[in-house]
């Protein structure tokens, strides 16, 4: 196996913020980058953006805003977001940088120079949502046939890539390469879908303004699919004058893709590096789907999992461990809070922290914080060998679920010894017993060290953490190297801190329901989404005038308001504004707050009525009255 590892996500939409299905992608990636850093490869790890196509410039039209600005916005929000969870990618590609657009005016001058792109017409239907063509045949019930979007009759001059004269070699590099699309049943869906018949493609479009200028032919821009899978090498500088990292890294080792979008990434993107004659990526991997409480997510539906909450309450490591335990990769899965916080509690908080918790404090206590060397072998030294073989065996085999679950397996050995050797009793039983007492904790200690190896990829903050309070120095962890050390420890602890305090499942249920705006339907409202003019005066929503602002302790989004409404003494309300406003603003404001919602307590804190505000992409902008109407004014 080569020592270069080449690893990419599919990049993202800038239609819409990131949400639970996009982080899985991304997290699943920096999982794989890490453990192959960790296990001494030269790792690159490429994420981006979308931002060409039809879709974007509809969404930028009806938010009234330019392609570009809401591509700006958005991406800042995917940075600050892969910021917060930790993702270690080496570069970030927009489709709209120009290095990107010499790569892709590159790739075409190649195809053309091939003799695969020739000028026609194409009739037929297009599906925005997917960005695809089909055939009419394809349709189901007049919609696309993938993801059931509503489709559009094209009738344009267009380029046509020859697809079809692909076909045999396709199906031969599937044949010859029988791991070249992951998991098996995705590759025979593949095989068949490409069995079937390949038609032209067309890879221009004219009624479109929103896209890299084809080359050659201006009033066309790029077909956005063609366009956007050549980030994967104009990212490495392919068409440009210095392509070192091309030449260092291509052909991608992994490209990480959802199953929704294989056709592109198995079909066209291989045809059109033959056509370029360049070499073939070495793997696709098609992942399931995030569903919710085992339905579709989509905006229609309200049930989309948006990450802040989460992010907000336990940071990202338990996030991403959920994601990458939860789901066995490759299949679907649903997304559930009480799956999360049940995870959460026996996982993190009993199996890991407690293990943590128990032996480094025992250490602190009996041993004054100084490492002993553990036992060479016996259970704990046996299920650490065989989780380090494991573990690495899953990682190679693209199985990260897997992997976890044999850590788990050592940190039950560890828990189970400690239960069995009871060092506490030990502790009692006065200089006789300290060499067993030392080799006990040595030898937890060891199996815990193992553990804070293995866990780094997928929870590097804990694994830092945890390396700390166990006085381990700073440098990088490898798996390389990874075996259980016999010598003694001649190591101090560092000061201990829990990991993961235990979460109220009751509690977090009700807070989330609290944070989340599921669509919930009053019984006697009229089914064409209308609502009554009683209805509406149900909500008293009243002027207030804010005479305090302090932010909600550890939280990032959350303010503390005392709002005057007219009542003699002020209320208690909790905003998450904290992205736009700083406390200090907000003393003095006017603001419409809704006066008779159910009290509800945000992150420990009690709020008594919400804060109206405008939400433009995620982001808050309070309403106020024209003018300087007294506290507790009525609005209608
Ligand atoms: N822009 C294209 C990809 C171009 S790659 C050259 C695209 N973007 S996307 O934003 O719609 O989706 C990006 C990734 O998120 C895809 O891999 C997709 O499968 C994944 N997910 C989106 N929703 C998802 C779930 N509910 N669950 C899991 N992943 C899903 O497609």
């Amino acid at each position: 196996m080569g020592s270069t590892y080449y690893i990419t996500t599919p990049i993202y939409y800038v239609n819409d913020l990131p949400h639970i299905g996009h982080i899985y992608t991304t997290v699943m990636a920096d999982i794989l980058a890490r453990y192959h850093r960790m296990a001494g490869r030269d790792v690159r790890f490429l994420t981006g953006t979308d931002e060409h196509g039809q879709k974007i410039e509809r969404a930028a039209a009806a938010r009234g805003v330019a392609p570009i600005e809401l591509a700006d916005r958005v991406v800042a929000r995917y940075h600050a977001l892969w910021e917060q969870l930790e993702i270690s990618h080496d570069d970030f590609i927009r489709t709209s940088e120009e290095r990107h657009q010499r790569g892709v005016a590159e790739i075409i001058r190649r195809i053309r120079a091939a003799g695969d792109l020739y000028k026609g017409e194409y009739k037929g239907w297009y599906c925005a949502g997917c960005e695809a063509f089909y055939p009419e045949t394809q349709l189901e019930d007049g919609r696309c046939p993938d993801q059931g979007h509503p489709v559009e009759l094209l009738s344009e001059p267009s380029y046509f890539f020859r697809l079809s004269a692909y076909q045999d070699r396709l199906l031969q590099w599937y044949r010859d390469n029988p791991d070249c699309i992951q998991p098996r049943t995705r590759y025979n869906e593949v095989m068949r879908f490409v069995e079937g018949g390949l038609r032209d493609l067309s890879i221009s479009r004219v009624s479109l303004k929103w896209g890299v200028p084809f080359p050659g032919d201006p009033e066309h821009v790029v077909y956005v699919w063609l366009d956007a899978l050549t980030n994967y090498i104009s990212a490495l500088g392919f068409g440009s004058d210095d392509d070192t990292l091309f030449q260092r890294y291509w052909p991608a080792r992994l490209h990480l893709v959802g199953k929704d979008i294989l056709r592109f990434h198995c079909v066209y993107w291989p045809a059109f590096l033959m056509s370029a004659g360049l070499p073939l990526p070495e793997r696709i991997f098609g992942h399931g789907w995030w569903m919710r409480d085992e339905a579709k997510m989509s905006k229609s539906l309200g049930n989309v999992v948006r990450p802040d909450h989460l992010l907000e309450r336990f940071g990202s490591d338990p996030l991403r461990y959920y994601l990458a335990r939860e789901m066995a990769f490759g299949q679907d899965a649903s997304f559930s809070d009480e799956a999360f916080v049940e995870r959460y509690n026996s996982d993190l908080a009993n199996n890991l922290g407690n293990a943590a918790s128990r032996t480094l404090s025992m250490t602190h206590r009996y041993l004054e914080g100084s490492v002993p060397a553990p036992a060479s072998d016996g259970p704990v030294a046996e299920a650490a060998r065989a989780t380090i073989t494991a573990y690495t065996a899953h990682m190679e085999a693209l199985e990260p679920h897997r992997a976890l679950d044999s850590v788990w397996q050592l940190l039950t050995a560890i828990n189970g010894y400690i239960q069995e050797q009871q060092p506490w009793s030990l502790a009692k039983d006065g200089e006789a017993a300290m060499p067993r007492l030392r080799e006990v904790l040595g030898t937890a200690l060891e199996g815990l060290r193992v553990v804070s190896v293995l866990i780094a990829p997928v929870m590097p903050g804990v694994a830092r953490r945890l390396g700390a309070q166990l006085g381990l120095g700073e440098g990088e962890p490898r798996t390389g190297s990874l075996e259980w050390t016999t010598g003694p420890g001649a190591r101090k602890l560092g000061p201990s801190e829990p990991l993961f305090p235990r979460v109220d499942v009751k509690a977090f249920l009700k807070e989330i329901a609290m944070t989340e705006s599921r669509p919930t339907a009053p019984a006697e409202q009229p089914d064409d989404g209308t609502i009554t003019i009683d209805q509406f005066a149900s909500v008293h929503l009243k002027v207030g005038m804010v005479v305090e602002a302090e932010q909600v302790p550890k939280s990032r989004k959350l303010i503390r308001l005392m709002v005057d409404l007219g009542e003699g003494e002020p209320r208690q309300l909790v905003a998450g504004i904290a992205g736009r406003y700083a406390p200090g603003d907000l003393v003095g404001r006017r603001v419409v707050v809704v006066a008779n919602l159910k009290p509800a307590r945000l992150m420990g804190v009690e709020s008594r009525g919400m804060v109206l505000a405008a939400t433009v992409d995620g982001e808050p902008f309070l309403l106020a009255p024209d003018g300087e109407v007294p506290p507790g004014s009525e609005v209608r």
